[in-house]
């Protein structure tokens, strides 16, 4: 995804600002800082542009996941529903906590099915983890609905799918708590970094006190500020914050120009029969940083995968077998390998992930590719590009037809 792409003088000034006075933290310091509070600047930006009430930056995306699980009151033995297709770090959140991560089949829109996570719940559950994957998301309709019926949160983890919408609302403001990631492959980075957007107050009054070892961040002398409660480190710094300003004044933009060549690239594999696209709920607009979409079966799909990378058409992912965002590359995951101990509620809660069946998640990830969509390309590349992406499918759709 397209941020580092965009890097350009406005982040060079915006870091330029932190580096002149030398304050790199995002507290204290007031008479030294030259008024920069960049941390503070983007979180005031970041919730307009998101039409929240808060946001909290923090470190990465990993650590905006758990300090919202933490700030609803997710701990130990608490079991939080997620999709077997996303990154590890979604995993990776919940155990931090102790928390128990139950995962359950996504469906074609690549993202949790509703029935399955109605299926998987029980009086543990306390969470809903809908992962809007590829920049495209998750039936939040369906969702909501199941979440309100058994009491449950809805936080939507739209990491890589900052600007889509959802009946209007960008995502990540529709469920209680949303967070993004700003590391350096996503839409908009700082480089490192992560948000939580939330319109509920005590949500945010507790993101903002556990991000920072529990300080209440009441009046202007850190050292005498109280804990509430307990809380760890996972603080941005204002280096971070600041490039994440100029990149937040480009995303417009840059949605436009992924729609843009997106478009270009749907519009003429369209023309392949036997192509099909991955659903979109009804109500969702992408924010098109990938085209995802589906052939006919597993064997054409590793084919075709193989055979676009071969005419070097690049940036196309066959994430079924790599080992970044699917069940089946997670070897670590799935047999809890682990440093040190693990909580005991883990280990007695969670599920065998070795055997748990995921065919039918299998079954849409076998047969979808997901091409990257870059906003350097010109209309000649974009169009040069698609046409090649057809050429090189078709041809391999008809050899195997015909045989
Ligand atoms: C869906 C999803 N969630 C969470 C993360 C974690 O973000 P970060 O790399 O900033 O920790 C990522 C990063 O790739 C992601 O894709």
């Amino acid at each position: 995804m397209p941020g580092f792409e965009a890097f350009g003088e406005e982040e060079r000034k915006q870091v330029h600002d932190v580096l002149e006075s030398g304050v790199l933290m995002r507290y204290g310091f007031d008479g030294m800082r030259n008024g920069h509070w960049k941390a503070k600047e983007f979180e005031t930006a970041f919730a307009k542009r998101m039409e929240s009430n808060y946001c909290q930056l923090v470190s990465s995306g990993t650590s905006a996941l758990t300090v919202a699980l933490a700030a609803a009151g997710v701990g130990a033995g608490d079991e939080v529903i997620m999709p077997c297709f996303t990154f590890v770090a979604s995993f990776e959140s919940i155990m931090m906590l102790g928390a128990v991560p139950v995962l359950v089949d996504i469906d074609d829109t690549l993202t949790l099915d509703p029935e399955a996570v109605k299926a998987a719940i029980t009086p543990r559950t306390r969470c809903v983890m809908p992962v809007h994957m590829c920049g495209s998301m998750a039936d939040l309709k369906a969702l909501k609905a199941i979440c309100k019926e058994h009491g449950l949160l809805l936080l939507e983890d739209a990491c890589q799918a900052i600007g889509g919408t959802f009946e209007g609302k960008p995502l990540g403001s529709y469920g209680d708590l949303g967070c993004f990631s700003f590391d350096y492959v996503k839409t908009i980075t700082c480089g490192e970094g992560g948000g939580i957007i939330t319109n509920n107050k005590q949500y945010a009054i507790n993101s903002d006190q556990y991000q920072d070892h529990g300080h209440d961040h009441v009046g202007n002398d850190r050292g005498a500020e109280t804990h509430p409660t307990l809380g760890y480190n996972f603080r941005i710094s204002e280096l971070n914050a600041a490039v994440g300003i100029a990149q937040l004044g480009k995303i417009d933009s840059i949605l436009a120009r992924q729609k843009k060549n997106y478009t270009v690239m749907r519009n003429v594999l369209s023309e392949i029969e036997g192509v099909t696209f991955r659903r979109v709920p009804e109500g969702g607009v992408e924010n098109y940083s990938f085209l995802n979409f589906f052939l006919p079966n597993e064997e054409l799909t590793k084919k075709a995968h193989a055979a676009l990378s071969a005419e070097g058409v690049d940036a196309c992912f066959y994430w079924f077998s790599n080992n970044w965002h699917y069940i089946h590359g997670w070897e670590h995951l799935r047999n809890l390998k682990s440093l040190g101990n693990l909580p005991s509620e883990i280990k007695k809660q969670i599920q065998d992930l070795n055997t748990t069946d995921f065919s039918k998640s299998d079954a849409w990830m076998s047969r979808t590719i997901s091409s990257l969509v870059k906003i350097g390309w010109s209309e000649n590349e974009i169009q040069a590009r698609a046409d090649k992406m057809k050429t090189v499918i078709s041809s391999l759709l008809k050899k195997e037809y015909s045989l």
